[in-house]
Order: C-alpha cells, then structure tokens, then sequence
C-alpha cells in the first residue's frame, strides 16, 4: 500500500466533492486518507458524510476568522495533516493560516479558470453566453481563485442549458476532476 498522505478536507455545504474524495480514497493506490472534516457550517450536510463514513469532524463558526483560523490549524497540528483540500469551503483563507500550516492546500471551482472567480459562476457565464465551461482543481494562495492550476475539464453548453442544469453538469465533473487531481500531485 502507498503511504498515504493524512488528509483534511474543509467545507460549508453539501459535502458531494468531500463524498467523492472519501470513496476514491479508499482504493489501495489513491495517495490520501481523509482523517478529518472542518465545517464552517454546523447544518452542512457534508458533516453528515463524513459522519457516515467514521470520519472524525469538527464545526468551527467561521465569523471571528481569526479565531476560526487558529482553531483550525490547533486541529490540523493535532491530526498530523499534511494536505488540505477545501471542497464548497465559503471561505477566503488568509495569508496567514497559508503560511502557518505550511504544506499544499488545493480548491475545486466551478469555471475554467482563471475566468470567473468567485461567486455566482454560472449565472455569469450563461449571462455572456459562453460556448463552454467547467471546472478547475488548484492550488490555494491567499487571492481568491488565482492559485496554479492543477487541472481543468470543459463541458460544452447546451443551447437551453439552464443555472441548474449547468450547475449539476458541472457538480458530475467536478466528482472525477477532483480526485484525478489529487492523484497527479502526489504522482
Ligand atoms: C462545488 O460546485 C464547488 O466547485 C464549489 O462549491 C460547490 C460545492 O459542492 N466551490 P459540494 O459541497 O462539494 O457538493
């Protein structure tokens, strides 16, 4: 078996890319095991996830970031983390908490970046009636979004696509990106 890498993955919400990180990770060769979960959100569905598959979590209220910065790095020094992954993580992380964990910290966002940063995407690109989107794995630096890409998948636009049909589209992608990402970091 490889020496897998002890894992966390932070989020806010439903928790479907954390779903699909914990299933991958289980197969013998995948480079990472997820030791802990991080909310920002006490009603985020994904702590239910994580729950379900013996995954320790914790809830840590994001409005004092400071205060939810330290706690979250006393945890991770606890857990001997030495990979993040934020997953539907609605949070900016400073330069700060970068700099003090100190090893690779990686996102999941629905555009093909460096277009559409932020919030909203879909919405966005159906507004300027783009021919393609998708989404982007990449490294977390403290500006939002504009770390170096790892990988990206295009999906073309359907003529009667819908913000909730591209949304789910793009979610179904985001479920194999994710993992494969992973796997070329540590490859
Ligand atoms: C995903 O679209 C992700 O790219 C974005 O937020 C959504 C989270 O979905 N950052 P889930 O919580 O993983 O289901």
């Amino acid at each position: 078996m490889v020496n897998k890498i002890n894992t966390c993955v932070f989020i806010s919400g439903n928790g479907s890319n954390l779903k699909s990180i914990i299933i991958n990770s289980r197969d013998y060769n995948f480079p990472i095991n997820i030791r802990l979960v991080i909310s920002n959100n006490k009603n985020a569905a994904g702590l239910k996830i994580a729950k379900k598959h013996s995954i320790p979590c914790k809830f840590f209220s994001s409005k004092n970031k400071k205060l939810f910065e330290r706690n979250c790095l006393f945890e991770l020094k606890k857990n001997n983390i030495k990979f993040l992954c934020l997953a539907g993580f609605m949070k900016v992380l400073s330069n700060n908490f970068i700099k003090s964990f100190g090893s690779k910290i990686v996102n999941i966002h629905p555009s093909l970046l460096p277009n559409y940063k932020g919030l909203n995407t879909h919405k966005r690109v159906l507004k300027n009636k783009e021919k393609y989107s998708g989404c982007t794995v990449h490294f977390v630096t403290p500006k939002l979004d504009s770390g170096k890409i790892i990988l990206q998948k295009k999906i073309i636009i359907d003529r009667n696509e819908t913000e909730n049909s591209l949304q789910k589209k793009i979610l179904r992608l985001e479920h194999i990106l994710y993992p494969i990402s992973i796997i070329s970091i540590f490859r």
